[in-house]
């Protein structure tokens, strides 16, 4: 059934039927909170992301390729200098492996410098016949398992702000200088891996670029500005309405408002009921979006996210993540590429291969298996090949750390081996090396 349109405005959402969100203590708090913050300058600018948008449009049409990754929930804690530079680390690397095996752009894209929302499958959580309200991202409340806690606090909204600026900060600094530079990538080396076999194909490839950089540079006969930066935008899933509204504004000489608080928010699949809140709010920013598809979503749902969400038909604009799992893609995937292609629309097609692909062990870790996500990317490239389309991104949940949280790669990182480092705030991610694996991976399968 379709929904009947109302005037939109940033807080137009409230009209709506809104899920996942926190329940305060006293409205007044919020309300406070939410005027400061209304008052603080923007984190991203409207120009950043009329680029990003151009850009998306350039790997709709398959000449660029969209590298999203990051955590699944960032916390608090992790606005520190390691954290931050081993993220961009491994995206940076990643990204170079992918320009040189695709040929083709990389948009760098980070789960970072915001996602502090989660959606949760209970309200509450119980433990030895204690209930408290779920965990729902340090933007709300705290993770440790006592009732004060566990009270959504309006002031981490204002913290959750200024960490986020203070990561974006240091991602500003970061690529604006001698660390992003082309000519260095060694700056990006991680040691804990110096010495594994997809450090050397890396390494490899590093090798290659620097001499073909090296090369156009005594062509063009100077050194290259460009080459000395490198471009790197954010993302979040834009769960808490609240904190997302704060932060629309207008802005002079643009048309429509923007979300400032990051260059490409995304709809979760659990909030992207087309009369919900979250897709009221969503389409009426002129951010590129991105939307979560998966299983048991219908042709017309489909159909009415793409007329809501990008009712002008822009490009790089609307971003359909689709998150099947690796067992169910081939009899989901087909159809909607169909349904997209039917009503002449455009979308970017980005494959998130790590939420259809969840499970838990026996002894209880949440996890999932490398060659499940591979699988899941593997026959995303098939089929969107197979229906003449175009897979123009992948979405990850990655960190620069070596973390044990996922099963398999090259390390043949076991069940018994999680508990040597499983640090996750809620899913289970790619460590350094699987990370750099998975985009080995995908040169093998995409590559040119
Ligand atoms: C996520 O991206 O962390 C997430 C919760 O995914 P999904 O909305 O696809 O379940
Ligand atoms: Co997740």
């Amino acid at each position: 059934m379709k929904t009947k349109s109302l005037p939109w405005s940033p807080t137009s959402w409230q009209q709506r039927a809104v899920s996942q969100q926190a329940t305060y203590p006293s409205t007044e708090a919020l309300d406070e909170t939410l005027e400061q913050l209304a008052q603080l300058p923007p984190l991203v600018t409207s120009w950043e992301i009329e680029a990003l948008k151009e850009q998306l449009a350039a790997a709709e049409r398959g000449e660029a390729f969209l590298l999203q990754g990051g955590d699944c929930a960032e916390s608090f804690s992790d606005c520190s200098s390691p954290v931050i530079t081993n993220k961009l680390k491994i995206l940076l690397q990643m990204s170079l492996l992918l320009i040189h095996g695709m040929r083709k752009p990389v948009i760098r894209v980070g789960r970072i410098a915001g996602q502090y929302a989660k959606p949760r499958s209970a309200d509450t959580e119980t433990k030895n016949g204690v209930s408290l309200p779920s965990y729902r991202g340090d933007l709300i409340n705290g993770q440790e398992f006592t009732a004060s806690e566990r009270i959504p606090d309006p002031l981490r909204l204002l913290r959750g702000y200024g960490r986020a600026a203070m990561t974006l900060n240091f991602i500003r600094a970061l690529s604006d200088c001698g660390f992003a530079d082309l000519h260095h990538p060694e700056n990006w080396d991680l040691e804990f891996v110096k010495h594994s076999s997809q450090a050397e194909e890396y390494q490899r490839v590093v090798k290659e670029l620097s001499g073909s950089l090296r090369f156009m540079e005594t062509l063009g006969g100077t050194g290259n500005a460009e080459m000395q930066r490198v471009q790197f935008f954010t993302s979040h899933e834009g769960l808490h309405l609240h904190y997302e509204q704060a932060l629309t504004r207008k802005v002079p000489h643009s048309e429509g408002m923007f979300n400032l608080s990051t260059h490409l928010p995304w709809i979760g699949f659990r909030t992207a009921a087309t009369g919900g809140a979250h897709i009221e709010y969503f389409r009426g920013i002129a951010n590129p979006v991105g939307v979560k598809v998966g299983p048991g979503m219908s042709d017309e749902t489909l159909l009415e996210l793409q007329e809501l969400l990008n009712p002008a038909n822009e490009a790089g604009k609307l971003i359909f993540i689709h998150r099947f799992g690796a067992d169910r893609i081939a009899e989901n995937l087909p159809r909607m590429i169909r349904v997209v292609k039917n009503s002449g629309r455009r979308v970017l097609w980005v494959c998130d291969p790590m939420h259809g692909n969840t499970e838990a062990t026996a002894s209880g870790y949440k996890t999932r298996r490398f060659e499940k996500i591979l699988s899941e990317l593997q026959q995303s490239f098939d089929i969107h090949q197979q229906e003449g389309s175009v897979l123009g991104g992948v979405h990850f949940e990655l960190t620069g750390d070596d973390v044990t949280e996922c099963i398999g790669g090259a390390r043949g990182l076991d069940e018994t081996g999680l508990e040597r480092a499983y640090r996750t705030q809620v899913d289970p991610r790619l460590n350094y090396e699987q990370a750099l694996e998975m985009a080995m991976a995908i040169v093998r399968k995409a590559g040119v």
